[in-house]
């Protein structure tokens, strides 16, 4: 969470922080804030988002060096004071901060101690009060003294500093919170992520946890916190600006939608051969025999990415013969960790960079699990991580509400689970070729939905201010249920649950009467009959009934006050179709309602606190 931006080189650097703020906007929007060098240290910051911040910023300013953030808050409320960067008590020092110092309170009343004063709520002033501190015991070596000082924190950081002392230079530290340094001509960016630096440059190098980096417009220098110099790769980012754009879109997650077919097409090329009916993945070839062995499976994952391990449990189970558990990386911690060697865990996640999710895959990696990515950022935190992975290929996904990393995460389950079936020996060779058949064929089943889309507008305008929205669906439609009402609370603000249809009855049956929409996932074949069951229970008690139905189920069709088709498919294959009218609901709920759909209020999109 946080966006941060620095810059030292030969252009305006406040253009380019502000330029990168906006492409990092998605990670926190609360407040922003740039430390610019000038002669002397400049400070602008200030609650909201960064065009705010922009207009604050003089048309005259030269300075070519300097940092950047916007916040996601987590200690101390958005407003001006707690906006990032904080400065040291001599004004000298400025530094932005992602991540959390959990040991800043005892910090604080040391530095307090000494005659600091602080200013702000926030932890973050304590690490730049801290690095102050120790310079001035240190005032030969600063970046001796930010190493010194970073070795007291307890918790996450990723940090970059500039000091007035030393105005040809930004340093840069990273402890559980990403930050890469994009190695320009005469020039250095460094970066939360890599999206604010493509234009500038396609060389970076990522930081790992405990490194510390000193900049300068034509060198970098990394060292260990204890000092050891390290020599780091140079990888080459695979990132085209058009990728990072809206494309005329109004909002990045309508994009992002409607790039679900081609995503899903990159997803498949090269990987699948629906002529000879076999699965190419390069990235778990070494280990598919490991997996062949495990007697269970572990997926852990957060929010979107966990509806899609729910899928992922679903096909595995039903293909490759494999038991498989389901976890919230969140919770993986705190429970008995009985997850160890032959164990075989995949984390999936979009960003790569979940704090909770990469808690997880090292905790099994130190139990000495197997541990295997489903990543859609390359090169990120979880991604070079993992033991081998397969990467989604969905490009970037800048709406924080997750639409085709969903659906890129479903279909490298789906490859995953076809594939190890296939090792296993668990699928006749009949049904493998037509199952691959299939999957060939669900991009242009995508775009056939998309095309339709407007069928939606009606059902969307009628339901825009409900206050409640109940989602229910069975097998292959339940995780979907779970999806869509997650997606429309995100966005829209209306509350929303979704659950395994047969679940209602225990609880849920009680909220149903003629102001509930109720939405219906009814795109598998084998739960038909249960489902018409249910929906005449909701329907007995007035509930209003939206269905999302394979074409020509007339059964259902006939029970809804609203129903939307998709092509048909494999039940396996359901999730990829069904979800997409789901999307597209939320979205135009949440545009009717005025939402900012791409910034909805209080998240992020990478979540690198736990
Ligand atoms: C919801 C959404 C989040 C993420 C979750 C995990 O639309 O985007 O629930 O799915 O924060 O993020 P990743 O997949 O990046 O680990």
């Amino acid at each position: 969470m946080c966006g941060i931006v620095g810059y030292i080189g030969e252009k305006r650097a406040s253009d380019v922080i502000i330029k990168g703020l906006k492409r990092l906007e998605y990670r926190g929007y609360d407040s922003a804030g740039v430390a610019l060098f000038n002669g002397e240290l400049e400070i602008k910051k200030c609650k909201g988002k960064v065009v705010k911040l922009e207009s604050l910023l003089t048309k005259d300013d030269q300075a070519r060096v300097g940092i950047g953030h916007t916040r996601w808050a987590t200690h101390g409320e958005p407003n001006d004071i707690n906006s990032h960067p904080h400065t040291s008590s001599n004004g000298k020092l400025a530094l932005v901060h992602n991540g959390i110092i959990e040991n800043y309170n005892s910090l604080k009343k040391i530095l307090e101690s000494k005659g600091h004063t602080f200013y702000s709520q926030t932890d973050t002033e304590v690490l730049a009060k801290l690095i102050e501190d120790v310079y001035s015991k240190n005032s030969d070596d600063f970046k001796k003294s930010v190493q010194i000082a970073l070795s007291q924190i307890e918790g996450t950081y990723g940090v970059a500093i500039i000091h007035s002392d030393f105005p040809d230079q930004i340093i840069v530290a990273r402890k559980g919170s990403p930050l890469l340094i994009g190695v320009g001509d005469n020039e250095m960016l460094i970066a939360s992520d890599a999206s604010a630096v493509a234009e500038y440059t396609d060389q970076v190098v990522y930081l790992d946890d405990g490194e510390i980096a000193v900049i300068k417009k034509d060198d970098y220098q990394v060292h260990t916190l204890d000092d050891n110099s390290l020599i780091k790769e140079v990888h080459e980012l695979a990132l085209s600006i058009e990728e990072i754009e809206k494309g005329g879109y109004e909002f990045f997650m309508h994009k992002e939608i409607f790039e679900q077919p081609k995503a899903i097409s990159d997803c498949l090329r090269g990987r699948l051969d629906p002529e000879n009916g076999t699965i190419t993945l390069g990235g778990i070839k070494d280990v598919l025999e490991k997996m062949a062995d495990a007697k269970r499976l572990i997926i852990a994952a957060c929010g979107t990415s966990w509806h899609s391990g729910i899928v992922g449990e679903y096909l595995f189970e039903s293909l490759a013969k494999v038991s498989v558990e389901v976890e919230y990386a969140s919770e993986l911690r705190y429970k008995e960790s009985l997850i160890g060697e032959g164990d075989v865990m995949i984390v999936i996640s979009q960003s790569g960079e979940t704090a909770d999710t990469l808690a997880a895959l090292r905790q099994a990696k130190e139990n000495g699990a197997l541990v295997l990515g489903v990543v859609n950022v390359v090169g990120s935190t979880i991604a070079r991580e993992t033991d081998a992975g397969v990467y989604i290929h969905a490009g970037p996904e800048i709406g924080v509400a997750s639409t085709k990393a969903f659906t890129g995460q479903v279909t490298v389950l789906t490859l995953m689970a076809i594939k190890l079936a296939q090792v296993k020996g668990t699928i006749s060779k009949e049904k493998a070729d037509r199952l691959i058949k299939e999957l060939n064929r669900i991009p242009s089943k995508m775009e056939k939905i998309l095309e339709k889309s407007s069928e939606l507008d009606a059902v969307s305008n009628l339901f825009s201010y409900a206050p409640n929205f109940l989602y229910l669906g069975r097998s292959f439609g339940f995780p979907v249920a779970l999806e869509g009402a997650l997606k429309l609370k995100e966005i829209s603000y209306i509350h929303a649950e979704g659950y395994p249809a047969a679940e209602m009855k225990h609880g849920p049956i009680a909220l149903i009467d003629e102001m509930m929409p109720v939405v219906v996932i009814a795109g598998t074949n084998h739960t038909n009959d249960k489902m018409v069951s249910n929906i005449e229970e909701v329907r007995a008690r007035k509930g209003r009934i939206i269905s999302i139905i394979t074409e020509g189920n007339e059964e259902v069709e006939n029970l809804s006050e609203f129903s939307f088709s998709v092509p048909d498919t494999e039940d396996e294959f359901s999730p990829l179709l069904t979800v997409i009218p789901l999307q597209i609901l939320s979205y135009n709920i949440a545009v009717n309602r005025g939402c900012d759909v791409d910034q909805p209020r209080n998240l992020a999109k990478s979540v690198t606190v736990e």
